[in-house]
């Protein structure tokens, strides 16, 4: 019987394309284990189902290597596996694409229209008993509908966003490295970041796309501008994006993902203008399962010798 590690805790139902499996985790309490512990598992069993939170790295694939068939990310980014060390070693590698888009984009929009119109701000000094009563000054935002939106990336998930953007009347633009041949391409990302009232970022994480948005390309946005990530936080500089909220040379920031998750830089944690989620972006019942049985059945099909067609390959 094909042994698979099951490396957190999935949706109820989640495991069902694995019936008939042997088990290995997840731990009861959900904690992610430790890398050790995900080279010691990773020798005994053939396939591995594991969430953004494990890093998957070469150490771990030797461990597996020789029995270790496939290792499939119940994610659709997989900046956390070494995709060229698994394919080396034999190792199939999957994730979910399609499934999370429009769930996702959902939360992008969310975070839009929560940082340009500072409504979390508004939202504390209520709860809080420290709002006055109506005042014309007050809580004064920035407009989402008509605005210049620009997104960086332009895969499933961005497209998702451009579609709720056009009921908002607002003009898309997007960067890609390669012409899409569509209006609003800008193969030039500083000219993008310099004509968008808000920024939306949908690029893969990883190392091509490190700090993508640095000090620099930050200098360039607006000061009227909104920063949205619900990509991969190391596409952002932290430190630097905290300067600029501080430094009010930028009026929002929207975030969901972070460098160092479940770390958040200090320095935005108190950023004014700065709306900030815990990596939630496709986290809705009806997704999340979606994405546990599109991981497990992925394991599944390579162990009985198929091929399913959410591989990965190295980027
Ligand atoms: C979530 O961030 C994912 O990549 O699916």
């Amino acid at each position: 019987m094909a042994s698979v590690l099951v490396t957190r805790r999935l949706p109820e139902g989640g495991l069902d394309p694995l019936a008939g499996h042997d088990l290995v985790g997840p731990n009861h309490d959900d904690r992610a284990f430790t890398h050790d512990e995900l080279v010691a598992h990773a020798r005994d069993v053939d396939g591995i189902v594991c969430l953004l939170t494990d890093r998957i790295d070469p150490q771990v694939l030797n461990a597996g290597a020789g029995r270790l068939r496939v290792v499939a990310n119940a994610a659709v980014g997989y900046d956390n596996i070494d995709v060229a060390a698994a394919n080396e070693r034999g190792i199939v590698v999957c994730n979910t694409p399609g499934v999370l888009d429009e769930t996702t984009a959902d939360v992008a929009f969310l975070l839009i229209l929560a940082a340009a119109r500072g409504a979390w701000v508004a939202e504390r000094d209520l709860r809080a008993g420290d709002w006055p009563g109506w005042g014309i000054t007050q809580y004064l935002g920035r407009d989402v509908h008509g605005a210049v939106l620009g997104l960086v990336g332009y895969g499933r998930i961005g497209r998702a966003v451009a579609r709720r953007a056009a009921g908002f009347d607002m003009t898309v633009l997007h960067h890609t490295r390669h012409d899409t041949g569509e209006p609003g391409w800008r193969g030039d990302l500083d000219a993008l970041l310099a004509e968008a009232d808000i920024v939306s970022l949908h690029c893969p994480g990883g190392e091509a796309t490190r700090h993508l948005i640095d000090a620099r390309r930050l200098a360039l946005m607006k000061p009227t501008a909104v920063l949205v990530n619900t990509a991969r936080g190391t596409v952002v500089d932290e430190a630097a994006l905290a300067d600029a909220l501080h430094d009010g040379r930028l009026f929002a920031a929207g975030l969901d993902v972070y460098e160092r998750e479940p770390q958040v830089h200090p320095r935005l944690l108190d950023a004014p203008g700065t709306m900030l989620l815990p990596h939630i972006g496709s986290a809705s019942f009806t997704t999340r399962l979606q994405m546990a049985h599109l991981a497990t059945s992925a394991v599944a099909t390579v162990l009985v010798g198929g091929t399913p067609p959410n591989v990965v390959t190295p980027g």
